[in-house]
């Protein structure tokens, strides 16, 4: 077996995620969106997550320097928007207004959040780690927010209405269906 170039395209499907964060606390016309797709969770006492942004990034500085970002999980819906978001620069063009996506304030922190997306996330950078070309960002979850049309009666997420985004190896991709529930074979 040959060694492929593009490992980091081989750990797959990813989801397509936009985060948030503001540069100037008091001045929501500083929010910015950063689409990310490596991005996992790591621990739930408590609820924990990472981002790897690109080492120099805006929004890797935005969040160096305030140590807080909404996450924000991606529909189908929204591709277009989040692509152009993904070549476009938050100390160039306000993204929300380029993309006309709706704000929510978060509550627990100084960012906006994304209406239009099924599940927002609010998180708090308790770590960070310098790797070679990327930052490593490690957050506890604040606070969680569904959209409401997307709850079942016992308030578990209606995952096959959500209609979310994933990446894989450089493309957009659906999620497919259900097959059966974990451990159905026990
Ligand atoms: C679907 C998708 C996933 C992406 N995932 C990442 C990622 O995980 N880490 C990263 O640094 N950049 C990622 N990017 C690229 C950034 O979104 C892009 O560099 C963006 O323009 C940076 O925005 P900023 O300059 O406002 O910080 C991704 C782009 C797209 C479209």
């Amino acid at each position: 077996m040959k060694l492929l170039q593009k490992v980091q395209n081989l750990v797959l499907p990813l989801p397509v995620t936009l985060a948030t964060c503001r540069a100037n606390k008091n001045d929501l016309s500083t929010d910015n969106i950063i689409p990310l797709s490596w991005v996992g969770i790591v621990d739930y006492k408590p609820n924990m997550l990472y981002v790897s942004i690109g080492k120099g990034k805006y929004s890797a500085k935005i969040i160096k320097q305030n140590k807080e970002f909404g996450l924000c999980i991606a529909s189908v819906d929204i591709m277009e928007q989040i692509d152009k978001c993904g070549y476009s620069h938050g100390d160039k063009v306000d993204k929300f207004k380029m993309t006309g996506f709706i704000k929510f304030p978060a509550e627990k922190i100084n960012v906006s959040l994304i209406k239009e997306c099924p599940i927002c996330l609010e998180c708090k950078v308790t770590e960070t780690m310098e790797l070679n070309t990327h930052e490593i960002f490690i957050a506890e979850v604040l606070s969680t927010h569904v959209d409401e049309k997307f709850l079942g009666d016992d308030e578990e997420p209606l995952i096959s209405k959500m209609n979310i985004l994933c990446y894989v190896n450089d493309q957009y991709w659906t999620m497919g269906k259900k097959l059966k529930d974990l451990y159905y074979s026990k």
